[in-house]
């Protein structure tokens, strides 16, 4: 997944001969699933369209503070929409008007509005590159807190040979990519995340389970990706989907088969969350011919299950414990004998009373209690929500305990 996803992303492009570029650019952060919209300066329209660039970020392009109806265009709005401003190709003259507080564009206007990280890949012949005034206002550029993607060298536009050339628009996505893995608050974090119903085999067509989709546990996997984390999404048998470089996915049946995935991957992980909805008893003999229907009563013997998040709880070490609780009666009272017994940092509540809370909902309703015995209550969201919510606790408790 690329950190760039559904970021709101304004490309300013000055004008100099790198501005064909910025069409590889757009369309790369759209392939991203970032949201462009593009600012052209005056001189940028002389080497490339409003159109191509309208057309690539499917947004309206802005070149000039009002359009032809002579309706102002708010450059306040659109730098403080953006979650990220890049500014490529960036030209001696832009960069120098960047250092003054120069207004006299829809680019400059919008970029002293800007309130997001700042990005600038300059473009320009190797001795202008060189001089001293442009060195040292990239380098006060940076020394104000925006990134500069350095230029790369190779043959210029002027037929000279050397550093100049705008990076290239792959390399200035990678660039951004990196950045904003450094900042997010997981990375280097690994997270095992239990999802799903166990099945229990009875015979070879039957089974016990329950009705358990691993929604919340699937949407739990994506927000920790999300915020940088490598994960390990033990998942039970569901239909949900999720595909990641940063992602294992491993697919289990049975308790037992959850249990040694877990126990496997534990020693190496920093947060445990068991989300999933693990059957608490399994047959005890499983019959490996399908039995066949005799008297008009049948016994099945029913066994113990391990408990996955307890034996966590005995081996925890460094690692801090979320479990899950679904309770329908005296739920607050259970939910903490849950925490205390399997030895968890915190517990995500879940009532059967609550309408929109529960199994193969998309929504949820929660109410997360530590083991301070502090508690926090959510209103009814959606899963995505709910996950977020919880990864909010989590990084809080984290940076403090
Ligand atoms: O005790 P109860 O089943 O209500 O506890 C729920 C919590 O314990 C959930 O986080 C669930 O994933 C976990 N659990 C487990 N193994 C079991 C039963 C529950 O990991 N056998």
């Amino acid at each position: 997944m690329s950190f760039l996803k559904n970021k709101k992303v304004v490309v300013g492009v000055s004008g100099g001969i790198a501005a064909y570029k910025s069409a590889f650019l757009v369309r790369l952060l759209i392939k991203a699933g970032a949201e462009v919209k593009v600012i052209l300066t005056p001189g940028a329209e002389e080497f490339v369209t409003p159109l191509t660039l309208s057309t690539l970020s499917k947004n309206p392009v802005y070149s000039s503070f009002a359009d032809e109806e002579k309706t102002w265009f708010n450059h306040v709005e659109i730098g403080l929409w953006a979650d990220l401003m890049l500014i490529a190709p960036a030209t001696a003259n832009t960069i120098s008007k960047m250092i003054s507080g120069h207004a006299d564009n829809f680019l400059l206007t919008s970029y002293l509005s800007a309130k997001c990280p700042v990005y600038i890949a300059p473009a320009m012949d190797l001795d202008m590159y060189q001089h001293p005034s442009t060195q040292d206002n990239l380098k006060l550029l940076q020394k104000r807190g925006n990134f500069i993607i350095p230029a790369e060298s190779g043959e210029l536009a002027s037929g000279l040979s050397g550093q100049g050339r705008m990076a290239e628009p792959e390399n200035i996505l990678q660039f951004i990519e990196n950045q904003l893995q450094l900042n997010l608050p997981l990375v280097g974090k690994k997270i095992i995340i239990t999802a799903g119903p166990t099945y229990e085999a009875i015979d070879p067509v039957r089974f016990i389970g329950n009705y358990s989709s691993g929604k919340m546990g699937y949407e739990l996997a994506q927000q920790a990706l999300n915020l940088g984390a490598k994960v390990i999404l033990i998942s039970g048998p569901s239909h949900e989907k999720l595909e990641d470089s940063q992602l294992q996915l491993i697919k289990v049946t049975s308790a037992k088969e959850m249990l040694q995935a877990s126990q496997q991957y534990f020693s190496s992980a920093d947060v445990f969350i068991a989300s999933a909805a693990v059957s608490d008893y399994r047959p005890k003999e499983q019959a490996h011919q399908k039995i066949k229907k005799s008297s008009t009563e049948m016994q099945l013997e029913l066994v113990k299950n391990p408990d996955i998040l307890y034996e966590m709880g005995k081996q925890k070490k460094h690692q801090f414990l979320i479990g899950f609780a679904l309770e329908t009666n005296n739920e607050l009272e259970h939910a903490k004998a849950k925490l205390n017994k399997k030895n968890l940092d915190f517990i995500v509540l879940n009532s059967l009373q609550d309408k929109g809370a529960g199994f193969q909902k998309d929504t949820n309703k929660i109410q997360i209690i530590d083991k301070q015995n502090n508690s926090f209550n959510f209103p009814l969201k959606t899963k995505k929500e709910v996950a977020k919510d919880i990864f909010e606790v989590l990084l809080k408790k984290m940076n403090t305990e």
